[in-house]
């Protein structure tokens, strides 16, 4: 059985709680951070720290008393968890008053929730997913209007994923006037010309750690990279297509509802950047 951590206690997860007045269960208000590991160890660890503090700023969230010792939380429950290769689910919510109403509670009175998890899973990096490509299916984007913060209303890109799944695909793209925004859980990418195409960083997207690092060693290795909108017209007639997020590092994409991306087969940009990805980022890894 896992151990899990809330609130400052290790516990086995079946004896872990939470109040049901806590604001992310009855409002979605609450952020979360999802680290990967590899071989033990945290990929991208201070990246994650930096957009969780953004997260609870922007929404104006004090900080849980344990932020300072975040690493050694994460270490601590990959340690008794044994866990060689997966993820460290962190979540932080706005707490509890013991009632339910829209204003917030008082921050003084109110402590906020912390809850993290691992979740294991061998062999992460070699996925036989990487080697066959993700069908993308395009869907309306219909969440709201600060996709930067890295809050828990997940549900439409769960929506988007059982979308997919219906229709024979394996994720979706999100569309707003025609640009893709990105990918119900990843960053989204086309290649054309050899040129790399990706979002530009706004409220409209997620600020992907793994998207910071893989552009910033596309650069060091002298790939062309464009931070634009494109539109889904213009990702169905590229040569390749790939997605980055912590899960999956980088994922190419072989179709888009429907039309193959080149041959059909995930691009050389692709599988470069990902074992570019996975070469540097276990370097720094903690
Ligand atoms: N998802 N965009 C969205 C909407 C995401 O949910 C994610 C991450 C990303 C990629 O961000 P990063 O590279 O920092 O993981 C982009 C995580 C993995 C999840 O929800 O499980």
């Amino acid at each position: 059985m896992r151990t899990v951590y809330v609130n400052g206690d290790y516990l086995p997860e079946t004896e872990a709680k939470i109040s049901i007045f806590d604001r992310a269960f009855l409002m979605a208000d609450g952020v979360y951070e999802v680290t990967s590991v590899l071989g033990g160890k945290l990929i991208d660890f201070a990246g994650h720290l930096t957009r969780l503090e953004r997260s609870l700023d922007e929404l104006d969230m004090k900080k849980p008393a344990a932020f300072d010792n975040l690493l050694d939380i994460h270490r601590e429950l990959v340690r008794v968890n044994e866990i060689e290769d997966g993820l460290v689910y962190l979540q932080v919510t706005r707490g509890s008053d013991g009632d339910r109403d829209f204003v917030f509670p008082d921050r003084e009175t109110t402590e906020p929730t912390l809850v993290l998890f691992t979740q294991s899973k061998p062999g992460l990096a070699q996925s036989p997913q990487a080697e066959k490509g993700l069908k993308i299916l395009s869907i309306d984007d219909l969440r709201w209007g600060r996709r930067d913060i890295k809050t828990v209303q997940l549900l439409y890109p769960s929506m988007g994923k059982m979308m997919a799944k219906k229709a024979g695909c394996d994720d979706a793209w999100m569309i707003e006037d025609g640009h893709v925004t990105e990918g119900t859980s990843n960053n989204a990418y086309i290649v054309k010309g050899n040129k790399i195409i990706t979002r530009q960083l706004s409220n409209d997207i997620l600020h992907g750690i793994t998207r910071a690092a893989v552009l910033r060693f596309a650069r060091e290795a002298q790939m062309d990279v464009e931070e634009r909108p494109f539109t889904i017209d213009e990702a169905k007639a590229a040569d390749e297509g790939f997605v980055t997020s912590a899960s999956a590092f980088v994922m190419p994409v072989v179709e888009i509802d429907g039309q193959a991306l080149g041959d059909g087969t995930p691009g050389p940009v692709a599988r470069r950047l990902r074992e570019i990805y996975l070469d540097e980022s276990l370097k720094t890894a903690v």
